[in-house]
């Protein structure tokens, strides 16, 4: 593994955050655990609350605790303590910003630094003209980068602006624009399942394949995120981001190499291919009502909390979709994501043609198709479902299963998607973040099916928490006589 640079500064914007409590400094104390951390690195953690680093610290332990893996270990939480330090300011006064170049500076001023933009969104803008007008986003003798983390805009409009004002600040390859699905272990496996074993790849098109489908089911509702969740719904929160990566990485032609450029131009041709085929998407909405949900009571998404009762917003989204590409162009892809839903779990099901076996023995039933699962999420793996004969009968034929669980097989539990992910900034690698074009597609992806929502009624609530959605996202694909899957058989 390359390692990372060394002389690094992390200043964390909004470090008493959730993000920053559940994700950033459980990614950074596992970091450290693992030697992952450079020596020199340090931590500027900036809040609005008043604190002192101690009573900062004492928090920040209790949610390591929570959040990793495992017994915390006292002498690594005291050696990433030493790294930390609190600093009280306000995002938008330029007062703050002269304490913090002071603390900086204090620490080395000609450090690398990386800023983390761990706020809501609506601070995005200020905390780099400040950084800009403050003389702290450029330095010859040292790198700056800048970690984003979503929504990354609300639409085209509102992220083309957003992103006009981040690079005028800081260059295109100095943004870490964050998707933390592409931190899980299993999407960095697909290119190795697609193009490390001679198998696959050659039957990775529309000639062996059916139907590409992706899930991401989730089992919670929008608990108490009823604010920031109005304002996206499913079709921002999931799909413009993590399922549009998923299907890009599923969907894109070999790279050159596995160089950041190489695979970027990849994934983009994905992007392009699919806003060239809008004109034939079709999409299902819902939203989930009262009823149960992981064993427990839960109330109808309108009842959660800043959720407004007569609320159109989607918490479920099942979509078709062509790419316009000599690979794939006939193929559907049918991709769903939801609150409420009955399992917690992500996959990439690739559905083989019918096999020819059932007209050779004259069968009057077809044969079940093969399927491969790429199971992202909670089990890491791979399943192939296939055909044999069933023992003992003169011609019964029956789906059996492959099924490699590769967190059972490894026996370690996947470094978390954030550990990966902060490591790569520190080493300058951004394969695994999203770039500007990449995002603007999806935008133009995501602003269209809005527009085609906006003249259409809607009856919400409209599934029951604990099932797969609405009726309507079956009858989706039962229409072109096809059904969902998933490695779990429900
Ligand atoms: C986030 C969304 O980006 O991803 C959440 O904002 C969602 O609404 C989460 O719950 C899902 O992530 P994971 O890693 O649990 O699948």
């Amino acid at each position: 593994m390359i390692t990372a640079d060394k002389n690094i500064i992390m200043v964390i914007f909004g470090a008493t955050g959730d993000l920053t409590h559940k994700k950033l400094m459980p990614a950074l104390y596992s970091l450290l655990r693992r030697g992952l951390l450079p020596d020199d690195f340090k931590v500027v953690a900036v809040g609005r609350r008043d604190k002192t680093t101690e009573s900062y610290l004492s928090e920040i332990y209790e949610s390591i605790k929570k959040n990793i893996f495992g017994e915390i270990k006292t002498d690594i939480f005291d050696a990433l303590s030493r790294r930390i330090q609190y600093h009280r300011q306000n995002f938008n006064e330029d007062q703050g910003y002269d304490g913090l170049k002071a603390v900086i500076d204090g620490i080395g001023a000609d450090m690398n630094i990386m800023y983390y933009l761990a706020v809501a969104p609506q601070y995005f803008e200020v905390i780099i003209e400040k950084l800009d007008v403050h003389n702290m986003a450029a330095n010859p003798k040292a790198w700056r980068r800048v970690v984003i983390e979503k929504p990354f805009g609300r639409d085209l409009k509102t992220a083309e602006y957003l992103n006009q004002k981040i690079t005028s600040v800081f260059p295109e390859s100095s943004i870490y624009r964050i998707d933390h699905y592409l931190g899980k272990e299993m999407l960095q496996n697909l290119n190795v399942l697609r193009f490390g074993n001679t198998v696959f790849e050659p039957i990775w098109n529309r000639r062996y394949i059916d139907n590409i489908q992706i899930t991401a089911g989730e089992t919670a509702g929008v608990a108490t995120r009823g604010g920031y969740y109005e304002q996206a719904g499913a079709l921002k929160d999931m799909v413009q981001n993590h399922l549009l990566q998923l299907l890009t990485l599923t969907a894109m032609e070999p790279p050159v190499s596995l160089n950041e450029g190489d695979i970027r131009n990849e994934k983009l041709k994905v992007l392009r291919a699919l806003i060239d085929h809008l004109d034939i998407i079709e999409t299902v909405r819902g939203q989930y009502g009262a009823g149960n949900a992981e064993g427990q009571p839960l109330t109808a998404y309108r009842d959660a909390e800043r959720v407004s009762k007569d609320s159109n917003t989607e918490t479920f989204v099942a979509i078709k979709l062509f790419l316009n590409t000599e690979r794939w162009h006939d193929v559907p892809i049918y991709i769903r994501t939801g609150k409420a839903l009955k399992s917690k779990i992500t996959e990439v099901i690739i559905e083989f043609k019918e096999p020819h076996y059932d007209r050779m023995a004259n069968r009057a039933e077809a044969l079940k198709a093969n399927l491969l699962v790429i199971k992202i999420q909670p089990e890491e793996g791979i399943l192939f479902e296939f055909n044999t004969k069933q023992p003992g009968t003169i011609d019964d034929i029956v789906p059996v299963t492959m099924d490699f669980c590769q967190n059972c097989q490894t026996g370690v539990n996947s470094p978390e998607a954030y550990e990966r992910l902060l490591h790569d900034v520190m080493r300058g690698d951004g394969t695994l973040f999203t770039r500007w074009e990449e995002l603007k597609c999806a935008w133009v992806f995501t602003d269209r099916i809005k527009a085609q929502w906006e003249g259409e009624p809607v009856e919400f609530p409209n599934y029951e928490p604990g099932t797969w959605g609405p009726q309507a996202a079956e009858d989706l694909l039962s229409k072109d006589n096809r059904k969902w899957w998933n490695s779990q058989g429900e």
